[in-house]
């Protein structure tokens, strides 16, 4: 990854928000459990992965991967039955990469209560080219004001991505070049 920010080719067209966001639904079956009986995480973590990586491949016009998954949150257990939205959104582009935003809510399947929101991730996507190498993406165009709000809540985490990255690389090549570690 490089350590600077490089701004979006300048002459691809963007593409608002709403473009690409995505809604994947899914019924919650026993093959989805944990030990105490409830949804595994990893199988949330997956419906995840899915829906960013259908909105980045929408906004990018091809294939994407994921670089990164992070702050992946679980705030209520999901059972059997329930009804799990999956909700993805791109709230920032780089020059080849992609910030998804991701909120899982569920419907419980005995209750007429509105989804209740179980969870939430921000993963980051690389546009690829036929060689897997990085390739350009239209600038996101964000239009409401939450829209703008995420964006610039990517940048920020953007921003401590890099620097934290750099850090632990500096610190890492320090006690290398100290001997510490080889
Ligand atoms: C993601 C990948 C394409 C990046 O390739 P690379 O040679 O490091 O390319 P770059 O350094 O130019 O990075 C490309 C973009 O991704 C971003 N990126 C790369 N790694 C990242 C990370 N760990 N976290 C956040 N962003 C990352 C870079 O900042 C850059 O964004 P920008 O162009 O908008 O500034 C490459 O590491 C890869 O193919 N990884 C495997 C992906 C995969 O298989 N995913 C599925 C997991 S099973």
């Amino acid at each position: 990854m490089t350590d600077q920010a490089r701004p979006p080719e300048a002459d691809i067209p963007g593409k608002p928000t709403a473009a690409s966001r995505t809604t994947l639904s899914h019924i919650m079956t026993h093959n989805d459990t944990n030990l105490l009986g409830t949804v595994h995480g990893g199988v949330i973590m997956k419906l995840v992965d899915d829906a960013a990586g259908a909105v980045a491949g929408r906004h990018s016009g091809g294939p994407a991967v994921t670089a990164s998954m992070d702050e992946m949150v679980f705030l209520e257990p999901v059972r059997v039955g329930d009804l799990v939205h999956v909700k993805a959104q791109v709230n920032w582009t780089g020059r080849t990469s992609m910030e998804v935003g991701v909120r899982v809510l569920a419907e419980r399947w005995n209750e007429s209560t509105p989804a209740q929101q179980v969870g939430s991730a921000y993963l980051v996507f690389a546009a690829v080219d036929a060689d897997g190498k990085p390739r350009s993406v239209p600038p996101v165009l964000p239009e409401t004001e939450r829209d703008k709000r995420r964006y610039q809540e990517a940048q920020i985490r953007r921003t401590h991505r890099l620097a934290r990255r750099r850090a632990i690389k500096e610190l890492r090549e320090r006690r290398v070049a100290e001997g510490i570690e080889d």
